[in-house]
């Protein structure tokens, strides 16, 4: 048993995808979650700013007294695979549990994968995917304008912006007849509906946030870290831009739990 707090990071609010997951699954946890809103994105960084972010973003949590760490973040979880920080937490990322889930769904064994620009390029998902299973083939997209749209609330069907961004990016990928696609960044299952439009409804989508709790909770049931509470857990959230802008999106992400957003703080976070 373990009562001290889950902590989760993404570069921005995309990450909140895995906190609500893990609210619905882990109800008596607290949670922690650092959205890096300042800096965001990551994921048109070079490598060596990635790391350096993502070393700050553990820091901080790490100093909160978490009993492990999420990355939520697609970037990170690619970038920085093997960072090596000297902070005894267990810590995960979104590659493996979400390549297990795709590997599990297929069935003709061509599988999609759509993420950033740096994710695409460090070919983490392909390399991850043919370890589990070599038979598979792997299409990969990059898709930065993804993150700005979910970020300024451009999620709805009746976005022409968004459909258009989406079926831009999404329409050669079709040519492979994947029939699973890996939503490679957290903050693109809110593009959901319309990528599944564009893609065609035999194509299952996997979504790195939820897949990601799943993970989570077999991880800490495993480990003895489950909390003994008996009642709700607390969730605090902390970015690096004004809270004012995390409250005007978060329920996009979180839903309508408004009681939840109390506990937004703003921090410095070249400080860790
Ligand atoms: N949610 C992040 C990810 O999963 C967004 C990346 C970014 O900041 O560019 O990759």
């Amino acid at each position: 048993m373990d009562n001290r707090p889950i902590g989760v990071f993404d570069s921005g609010l995309g990450g909140l995808t895995a906190v609500k997951e893990l609210i619905r699954l882990l109800p008596n946890e607290d949670i922690i979650y650092f959205g890096d809103t300042g800096r965001v994105p990551y994921g048109n960084r070079s490598y060596e700013t990635i790391i350096r972010y993502a070393k700050q973003d553990i820091n901080f949590l790490a100093e909160n007294n978490v009993k492990c760490i999420v990355a939520a973040c697609g970037t990170v979880s690619c970038v920085a695979e093997n960072i090596d920080y000297d902070i005894n937490v267990p810590y995960t990322g979104v590659v493996l549990p979400t390549c297990r889930a795709a590997v599990n769904e297929t069935e003709n064994k061509r599988i999609a994968v759509i993420g950033t620009s740096a994710t695409i390029k460090s070919n983490r998902y392909e390399k991850e995917l043919k370890k589990l299973d070599n038979e598979v083939e792997v299409y990969s997209k990059e898709c930065p304008l993804f993150v700005p749209l979910v970020e300024n609330g451009f999620i709805h069907d009746d976005n022409q912006i968004a459909w258009l961004t989406v079926k831009h990016y999404l329409d050669e990928l079709k040519d492979n007849a994947p029939d699973t696609l890996i939503l490679g960044c957290t903050h693109y299952p809110l593009l959901k509906s319309i990528i599944s439009k564009v893609m065609g409804k035999n194509v299952k989508l996997i979504d790195p946030g939820m897949v990601t709790a799943i993970y989570t909770k077999t991880f800490l049931e495993k480990e003895g870290l489950i909390t003994e509470r008996k009642e709700k857990g607390s969730h605090d959230f902390y970015v690096s831009d004004s809270t004012e802008c995390f409250k005007n999106i978060a329920n996009k992400f979180l839903g309508d739990e408004k009681d939840m957003y109390y506990n937004v703080r703003q921090i410095d976070i070249e400080r860790f």
